[in-house]
């Protein structure tokens, strides 16, 4: 199964000069689905995770599923005004926009061993935000993971240090 003939291709969204990859035909197919996941399960398996954390919104969608396949926990990635307890925040830059990024507080224990996973890696602000809070608790980052990487934003450049795994490259 190529998992790219999942993935479709919006030229101009959500503006002008942007080529949109977009993930919903492979969560559409079940099949498609579940080799994601199973691909990235088997990457995070040697890992010793504790804990794996997502950015919303897409972050979620490819995080639960792997956090629940491997029995550890989920921590939400969320934008300002939505976690309702105490938060740690990072500001951060991404291809179309400024943005802060927020966590609860308690999401991760001092020395737990963190597993971030997201559909797509573009300029890396994202993965960067939540690196940073993700230390900021006291975690440690032992992996990332993307359904997609765009080689051409570089955001590869930002996680110089941490262990990468992508699926797809575009
Ligand atoms: C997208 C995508 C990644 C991020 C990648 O999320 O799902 O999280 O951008 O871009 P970066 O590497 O340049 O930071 P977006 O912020 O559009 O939110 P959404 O998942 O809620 O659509
Ligand atoms: N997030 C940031 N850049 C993106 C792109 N080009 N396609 C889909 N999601 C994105």
């Amino acid at each position: 199964m190529n998992l790219k003939d999942y993935i479709a291709r919006i030229d101009n969204y959500p503006t002008e000069g942007i080529v949109f990859r977009d993930i919903t035909p492979l969560m559409a197919n079940g099949e498609a689905y579940r080799a994601a996941t199973k691909e990235i399960v088997d990457y995070a398996e040697g890992l010793n995770i504790d804990m794996v954390v997502g950015p919303e919104a897409r972050g979620f969608i490819v995080g639960c599923p792997v956090a629940f396949e491997m029995g550890v926990g989920f921590a939400p990635v969320r934008k300002p005004g939505k976690l309702p307890r105490e938060v740690v925040s990072a500001e951060y830059e991404k291809e179309y926009g400024t943005d802060t990024l927020t966590m609860h507080a308690d999401a991760i224990k001092k020395g737990d061993r963190v597993l971030i996973v997201d559909d797509l890696l573009a300029t890396g602000g994202t993965v960067q935000a939540t690196i940073e809070m993700i230390e900021k608790l006291g975690g440690i980052v032992v992996g990332c993971a993307f359904l997609i990487e765009l080689d051409d934003l570089n955001g590869r450049e930002k996680l110089e240090g941490y262990d990468v795994k992508v699926l797809m490259h575009f």
